[in-house]
């Protein structure tokens, strides 16, 4: 080899190994905890690397995080693993939020339960501050055992709510009636709180902090949603199908997507604002919409 040919080689073989860094920062479901997220409250242990956190709750605080980057659409997935035991009154919680009076907010919320008893899981979607549309679950898995995979599709055409590839709950984009939809940037956290004055029994069943420090464990740090950094969305490029869950088999469920939903929806729905007809004498809008 001459001093010309080494050179070469030398520039080869940095090039390869740019390529090697490049393509696995693009693989589905790589990228590292710190390049996609920031600890943002209490004590956050990283382990494996990166590839997995743990988020403690003691009597002095919770702890939480949340993603660098706001955004417009997306799939978001996080493998999740809630507290062991005894958890009443602990809330684990991933979640997307625009923040502030006015917020957009796509919300699973694990409420924690006396040992023995099931973990409900709660959603709730909120457009422009407004709630107030809970749906309750339980789970047919152990969800303290072992991490499972809770995703939230949001697209222009709707909002799903999965539990590994079921589909548990839909809200779909019905602007066109009058009914909201999250329309702002919104910000992914995770985060693991004391919720004891609601979240278990409605408020009765209490922390027990024997069994503190409570920890949960989270997986798959991924940024797969459409970045929307500045003050508003911009709907064309979040909405364009050049991103995967913006494409036409994402607009609605799958045939056996809908068999499972059917499923679910049978058989482990605890509690839905669209059937309390104390609460709604008369069903809100998007709850005939959604069927
Ligand atoms: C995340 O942390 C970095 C480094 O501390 C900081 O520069 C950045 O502003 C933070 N991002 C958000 C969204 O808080
Ligand atoms: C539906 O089918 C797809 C493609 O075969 C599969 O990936 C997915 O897991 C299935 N979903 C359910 C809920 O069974
Ligand atoms: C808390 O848990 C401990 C250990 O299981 C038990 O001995 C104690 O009675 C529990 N306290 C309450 C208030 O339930």
């Amino acid at each position: 080899m001459n001093k010309r040919e080494y050179m070469f080689s030398i520039l080869d073989f940095v090039l390869v190994l740019f390529l090697i860094a490049t393509v696995d920062a693009m693989v589905p479901g790589g990228g590292g905890f710190d390049e996609n997220y920031n600890v943002t409250w209490g004590n956050v242990l990283k382990l494996n690397q990166g590839k997995e956190v743990q988020l403690f709750m003691d009597k002095t605080e919770g702890s939480a995080f949340e993603s660098k980057h706001k955004f417009g659409s997306g799939f978001f997935q996080m493998r999740i693993k809630l507290p062991l035991k005894d958890s009443a009154g602990v809330v684990t919680a991933f979640y997307l939020t625009s923040k502030g009076d006015t917020h957009d907010e796509l919300d699973f919320e694990f409420l924690g339960n006396r040992e023995g008893k099931q973990i409900l899981i709660q959603t709730n979607v909120f457009t422009n501050g407004q709630g107030n549309r809970e749906q309750k679950f339980v789970l047919w898995f152990d969800p303290s055992t072992d991490f499972h995979t809770y995703g939230i599709l949001w697209n222009p055409y709707q909002i799903v709510f999965y539990v590994d590839k079921t589909p548990i709950r839909i809200f779909k984009n019905n602007r066109r009636y009058g009914v909201g939809y999250p329309s702002k940037p919104m910000t992914l956290v995770c985060s693991l709180w004391n919720g004891e004055g609601w979240a278990t029994d409605g408020g009765k069943a209490k922390i027990n902090w024997s069994y503190a420090p409570f920890k949960a464990n989270f997986q798959t740090f991924s940024d797969s949603g459409c970045h929307a950094d500045g003050q508003k969305i911009n709907a064309k490029v979040c909405g364009s199908t050049t991103y995967w869950w913006n494409t036409v088999q994402y607009s609605r469920l799958s045939a056996n997507e809908t068999t499972a939903f059917k499923n679910v929806r049978a058989k482990y729905v605890t509690y839905d604002y669209c059937s309390d007809r104390p609460r709604y004498p008369v069903p809100p809008t998007e709850c005939r919409l959604n069927q």
